[in-house]
């Protein structure tokens, strides 16, 4: 199964992500990841991206196509993948679908998280996750079981992203009305769009997508 979510900055596309990978045995690819790895690392295409990112605009297609289609090529994806941030503009959208066409690759849903704008602010600005394992948690919405300590590996190291300040926030909504936003209307034109109230707790909203993929 090949899966695309949908949603604004903010709207729980990796918090889903990663509880449908996990339980379907589905791999998480995320451009966003990937682009804050190859920062870190200080590739040429870190390089190129960090400015962009700081500032809340998009990575150029071509930069990101080239991502995506070296890693759908890698072995894990043949159990079927989600894609997390990906494609964010029509031509994403466009080249995606001559890259499953060329590899025999087919595409299942398509499933947009709908949340009002006002939360998604304080979903970002109240998101931080562990330094070690990579686990993700929010302020008050899902915060650690013992403060300070991380649930799942026990570090009390903990991050936050470069661009989630409310600034930032704002420029990256932006991005998506302008750029993202039309795809809802490419998705359902094609008859592949489905949508879930992104609005409900975190287990709700995984309900509603696991009743879309049965
Ligand atoms: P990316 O990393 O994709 O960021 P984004 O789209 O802004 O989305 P987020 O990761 O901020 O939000 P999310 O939907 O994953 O929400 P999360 O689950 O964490 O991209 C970063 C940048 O990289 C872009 O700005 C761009 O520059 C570049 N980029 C990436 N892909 C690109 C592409 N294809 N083309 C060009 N440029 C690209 O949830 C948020 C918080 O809310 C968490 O704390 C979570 O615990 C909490 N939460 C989640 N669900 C709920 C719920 N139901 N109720 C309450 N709280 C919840
Ligand atoms: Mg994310
Ligand atoms: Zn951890």
């Amino acid at each position: 199964m090949n899966l695309i979510l949908l949603g604004a900055p903010g709207a729980g596309k990796g918090t889903q992500a990663e509880r449908i990978a996990e339980k379907h045995g589905m791999v998480q690819l995320s451009t966003g990841e990937m682009l804050r790895a190859a920062v870190k690392a200080g590739s040429e295409i870190g390089m190129k991206a960090k400015s962009v990112m700081e500032a809340g605009g998009l990575v150029s297609d071509e930069i990101v196509i080239g991502i995506i289609s070296e890693r759908i090529d890698q072995p894990d994806c043949a159990n079927g993948f989600i894609l997390d941030g990906f494609p964010r503009t029509l031509p994403q959208a466009a080249a995606l679908e001559t890259l499953l066409d060329s590899k025999g690759k087919t595409l299942d849903a398509v499933i947009e998280i709908k949340v009002d704008d006002t939360a998604l602010v304080e979903r970002i600005t109240g998101r931080f996750s562990c330094a070690k394992c990579g686990v993700g948690y929010h302020d008050t919405f899902k915060p650690t079981s013992t403060a300070g300590v991380c649930d799942k590996c026990g570090s009390t190291e903990f991050v936050r992203r470069a661009d989630d300040n409310e600034e930032t926030v704002k420029n990256r909504l932006m991005s998506y009305y302008r750029e993202t936003a039309p795809l809802t209307g490419y998705y359902f034109a094609k008859d592949r769009l489905k949508g879930v109230d992104g609005m409900a707790d975190i287990g709700e909203v995984t309900n509603q997508i696991e009743a879309i993929l049965s």
